[in-house]
């Protein structure tokens, strides 16, 4: 009985002294393992006569069960502290304000072009496009512009091969739309266009937006109306006005440079004029019967002025801190 209450005794206290749920198991072997005190003395029941075993084998089973009871309530324990500790640490306050998200933003050149889209297309202009890379007949010839004609060397071009080139404006489109529709048309074309050349106020890749309108009553006064109300809506200032100057383009005629009031003088902004007869022959198009005129804008030029943009390098170097500034 003695011996009982002090394996009893230790056990509890054993059980007690640790923290460890790895050690409470190895604490528990002594007790109630093959060579635990309390399995050797229910070995030792044979040693006992007949009389004394049941009661004896009783009180040892008792306080096995004893045993057994405390270690399971002292796992359940360890394994409780270990649970709120582990999800103290691992807790997140969901009530943190967030890392926030940098999103990206449309490049100023691409805004540009969405707004002068926008701006026609509610003029009634449809939308067309052509090929960056060019056959020379596009470029040049279907634009009255014959081989060996000076007029080639107006543009400093990027060839490919002999027949093939980087288009240097998006005039050819206006051959291309008109190949494949009748009059009455009314497109815009926006696009990159390509010419050697670099600087400040040049690059070798750059926007225009070409400008087509054919029909049987199309005149200059049309083509500075839809100008100046295109930019006056673009720049949003009403007192915004065109001026033309007599100009030279092998596919109008008359050609004229358009510039814009700006400040106290003016700005180019592009190239005019009414669609020579022969390029609408060149089309199949009765130029008896049709004509039309045909305008090219600078798209940059346009973004650097609404945005207040000095060099037209910046639009090309993928600095962020320029670009975010568009966002
Ligand atoms: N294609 C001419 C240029 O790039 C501009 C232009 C377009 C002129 C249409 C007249 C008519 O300079």
């Amino acid at each position: 009985m003695e011996q009982l209450q002090n394996i009893l005794g230790q056990a509890l206290a054993q059980f007690q002294s640790t923290a460890d749920e790895a050690e409470l198991e190895q604490i528990k072997a002594r007790f109630l393992g093959k060579e635990g005190s309390l399995t050797v003395l229910l070995k030792g029941l044979g040693k006992l006569s007949a009389e004394e075993r049941p009661a004896a084998g009783a009180r040892i089973n008792q306080t096995k069960q004893t045993i057994e009871a405390a270690l399971q309530a002292r796992r359940d324990e360890l394994r409780q502290d270990r649970l709120t500790r582990q999800l103290a640490a691992e807790s997140l306050d969901v009530t943190l304000p967030g890392r926030g998200l940098a999103s990206g933003g449309l490049h100023p050149v691409t805004q540009t072009l969405a707004r002068i889209e926008n701006l026609f297309h509610s003029l009634g202009f449809a939308i067309a496009s052509g090929p960056e890379i060019e056959h020379d007949f596009y470029n040049f010839t279907a634009l009255n512009i014959p081989e060996n004609h000076p007029a080639r060397a107006m543009h400093d071009t990027f060839y490919l091969d002999p027949e093939h080139v980087l288009r240097t404006h998006t005039s050819p489109v206006q051959i291309r739309y008109m190949e494949s529709h009748q009059p009455p048309l009314k497109i815009i074309s926006p696009g990159k266009v390509y010419r050697v050349d670099s600087d400040a106020t040049h690059s070798p890749m750059f926007h225009q937006v070409e400008g087509l309108w054919v029909d049987e009553q199309v005149s200059f006064a049309n083509l500075k109306g839809v100008v100046q109300d295109f930019l006056q809506r673009f720049f949003e200032r009403d007192d915004l006005r065109v001026r033309f100057r007599p100009s030279f383009f092998p596919f109008t005629e008359p050609s004229a440079e358009m510039d814009m009031s700006w400040g106290d003088g003016w700005l180019e902004i592009g190239g005019c004029g009414m669609v020579h007869p022969n390029v609408l022959r060149h089309v199949n198009i009765d130029s008896e019967k049709y004509l039309g005129f045909a305008f090219g804008l600078g798209v940059e030029r346009l973004a650097m002025l609404r945005y207040g943009v000095n060099d037209l390098r910046l639009f090309y170097e993928s600095d962020l801190r320029f670009l975010k500034q568009f966002n």
